[in-house]
């Protein structure tokens, strides 16, 4: 069977770092391209972080540079729960700076999806400016897109507002542009990733596997999204979890909007369950996960890399 072809537009980060590790050794998907945006830190670091990462993992994939800032919203990072560089606690390599193109991650991401002759599968596991871009300059790119699973957005209730999760709060009108966007869409947002634990004990088995395994415990040291005790989430893994083991999730296909105009609750995912709003269902969304059989595949996926 041949490899699936995806596209990871990320902001590494911490919870990144872990999921682009188990999409790169995974033997079922095909990293074509890595894009970078801010969010969890600022536009350099983060691409800094995804050429360090391609270097301590040994893979040479290319990296494309994306959007500084949000369309409209105004620009506030995530370095409280990743740290100052985003990826705290570890000391990696020099970043592998030859895979980064020249290209922006825009025109990078439409050369990739027209050239590929298999549909592309886009994961964004960050703001989704680059992909509003993307769609906004080359609405062409659509007919080769097979679909979005993204980690973003929430059923319930938020993680950057009282309502609104960080990914779709950093940039919520590119991520309204994305959700209006016809192409098909997984959502995987919080309902998922507060369930999608790594708790102290695993930590500790992880350790001990291999070099990545000592890297994640090291960043799971430092990580402030939930807690080395408690349990630490593993947000963005969700989505490429999807992406390998969709029977971990309970999924429901619903219209979801974002909140644009709100007074209090702007970056609101609105995940009309129940119909409400009389719209044709444009996403899948994750309301469920099996947190004790993701605990396994997250183990099982880390002891696959080096
Ligand atoms: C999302 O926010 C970021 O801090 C994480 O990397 C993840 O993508 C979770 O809300
Ligand atoms: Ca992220």
């Amino acid at each position: 069977m041949s490899k699936r072809p995806i596209i990871i537009d990320t902001d590494p980060g911490i919870d990144d770092a872990l999921a682009i590790a188990i999409a790169l050794f995974s033997e079922e998907l095909d990293v074509k391209l890595i894009t970078t945006v801010a969010g969890n830190v600022s536009l350099d670091l983060v691409t800094e972080n995804a050429l360090k990462l391609l270097k301590f993992y040994e893979k040479d994939v290319p990296v494309a540079k994306g959007c500084a800032q949000p369309l409209l919203a105004e620009f506030v990072d995530a370095s409280d729960i990743h740290g100052k560089s985003g990826m705290e606690g570890y000391d990696f390599p020099e970043p592998k700076t030859e895979l980064l193109l020249q290209e922006h991650a825009v025109n990078a991401m439409r050369r990739v999806i027209m050239e590929s002759d298999e549909p592309i599968t886009i994961v964004p596991i960050a703001a989704m400016t680059n992909i509003a871009l993307l769609f906004a300059l080359y609405p062409e790119v659509k007919s080769n897109i097979r679909e979005i699973v993204m980690m973003g957005g929430s059923v319930t209730r938020g993680n950057k507002g009282v309502m609104s999760e960080f990914n779709v709060a950093t940039d919520p009108e590119a991520a309204a542009m994305v959700f209006n966007s016809g192409v098909p869409i997984v959502m995987a947002g919080l309902d998922v990733g507060w369930k999608a634990l790594v708790m102290p004990q695993d930590s500790e088995e992880i350790k001990k596997m291999g070099k990545v395994g000592d890297m994640a415990y090291h960043l799971f040291k430092h990580y402030r999204g939930g807690s080395f005790n408690t349990g630490l989430k593993m947000y963005d893994s969700c989505a490429i979890a999807y992406l390998l083991c969709p029977e971990l999730y309970t999924v429901e296909e619903t219209y979801v909007g974002v909140e644009l105009n709100g007074t209090m609750t702007t970056g609101c995912t609105v995940v009309d369950l129940k119909g409400y709003l009389k719209k044709k269902p444009n996403a899948k969304v994750c309301t469920d996960i099996d947190g004790e059989k993701f605990r396994e595949w997250f183990k099982q996926s880390i002891s696959r890399c080096i």
